[in-house]
């Protein structure tokens, strides 16, 4: 027989769904197994009203194909200017659920983001007496830095000095990709959580070079060395409930990652659970993928998991080489490779 498990319906707790034809070619991949997504507002220009967070909703409902079932979460890219009574107005408005902060240079399209976390002191203050959830890429951006310190240093210069500041922060790290990430959250009080993707719990930093440069492999944060990729797999695995799914599926046109300055972002929504259902098998504890998908970010964010199940068989699947994009062909995780389970339609 084959070997199958059953858990409540995932959500996707960060996620790029770009807009317009990319859109609603990569939509229903998400769809297909997520019940809510938190959508990231790093479009050109970004999301950074609550009137253009609605109407961006609006198109993704608009796109999501006849009978599936999706909820789209809306969050507000914060700028030097956000403006806190706007911010907590589309909040209350229920418009967005969280904010999301791109440290300005930090990764695409993040060069409206915020230049100095202090330029924000009095948003922050807002959305943690309003209980809005803070969203941070986790790195500083100062060319100095090192890329592959850029995370360890976020922690020491931003991450403790903001949460010092604002003891009741909710305070999401996302997609974290260190060792030094791992245990921050791990030590922080329960307002404190961290987003995991597939490819951080899989590939080390070797998976950008091996072989020649491999442009599909490139993500921000980029993928580290292998004793950290093993300790954020410890963390996501391990059962705290501060770790959940979150899988930053960040397609690209297969030109604008093949390219002499290739973009970064791995398109991993096509077989993400399955991927996810791999590393928690691989680590002995199958039984913990549900608190990690499906239980641990419905209550950081304050929210009811999902009643519906899905089910994963542990059966072979073959990841295509490439995939629809809308108007480009986009490469997605894995691909030409196979996965160890399959979602049951
Ligand atoms: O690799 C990434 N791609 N990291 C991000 O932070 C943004 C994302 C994108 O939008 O392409
Ligand atoms: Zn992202």
């Amino acid at each position: 027989m084959t070997e199958t498990i059953t858990i409540r319906r995932p959500d996707d707790w960060h996620l790029h769904l770009r807009d317009g034809a990319m859109m609603e070619a990569v939509l229903p991949y998400t769809a297909r197994q997520f019940a809510r997504a938190i959508v990231m507002p790093n479009l050109a220009p970004p999301v950074t009203t609550a009137a253009a967070a609605a109407a961006y909703r609006e198109r993704i409902l608009a796109a999501l194909p006849e009978g599936m079932d999706f909820t789209p979460l809306m969050t507000a890219y914060l700028t030097d200017d956000t403006d806190p009574d706007d911010l907590a107005a589309g909040f209350e408005q229920g418009i967005w659920v969280a904010a999301k902060l791109y440290p300005a240079g930090a990764t695409t399209n993040s060069a409206s983001g915020v230049t100095d976390i202090r330029n924000i002191d009095r948003v922050v203050e807002r959305m943690e007496k309003i209980g809005m959830p803070f969203l941070a890429h986790g790195e500083v951006t100062h060319d100095e830095v090192d890329i592959f310190d850029r995370e360890a240093r976020f922690i020491e210069e931003v991450a403790i000095p903001l949460l010092k500041r604002h003891e009741g922060l909710k305070f999401v790290f996302e997609h974290i990709t260190t060792r030094d990430a791992a245990q921050f959250v791990e030590a922080g009080d329960a307002r404190i959580a961290a987003t995991v993707t597939p490819q951080h719990l899989q590939i080390n930093r070797n998976a950008i070079f091996k072989g020649g440069i491999n442009p599909h492999a490139y993500c921000l944060p980029v993928a580290k060395r292998e004793e950290h990729r093993l300790a954020v797999r410890k963390a996501a695995t391990g059962g705290s409930g501060k770790f959940f799914l979150g899988t930053d599926s960040a397609p690209h046109a297969r030109s604008a990652k093949e390219s002499a300055c290739g973009c970064a972002g791995i398109f991993n929504a096509p077989f993400a659970l399955e991927a996810y259902a791999e590393v928690f098998e691989e680590e002995g504890v199958l039984g913990r993928l549900e608190a990690f998908a499906s239980l641990d970010g419905p209550r950081l964010y304050g929210m009811a998991p999902n009643e519906a199940t899905v089910t994963l068989e542990k059966v072979e699947t073959r990841v295509p080489g490439t995939i629809d994009g809308g108007t480009e062909p986009v490469v997605p995780y894995r691909a030409g490779g196979t996965m160890g389970w399959r979602l049951k339609a």
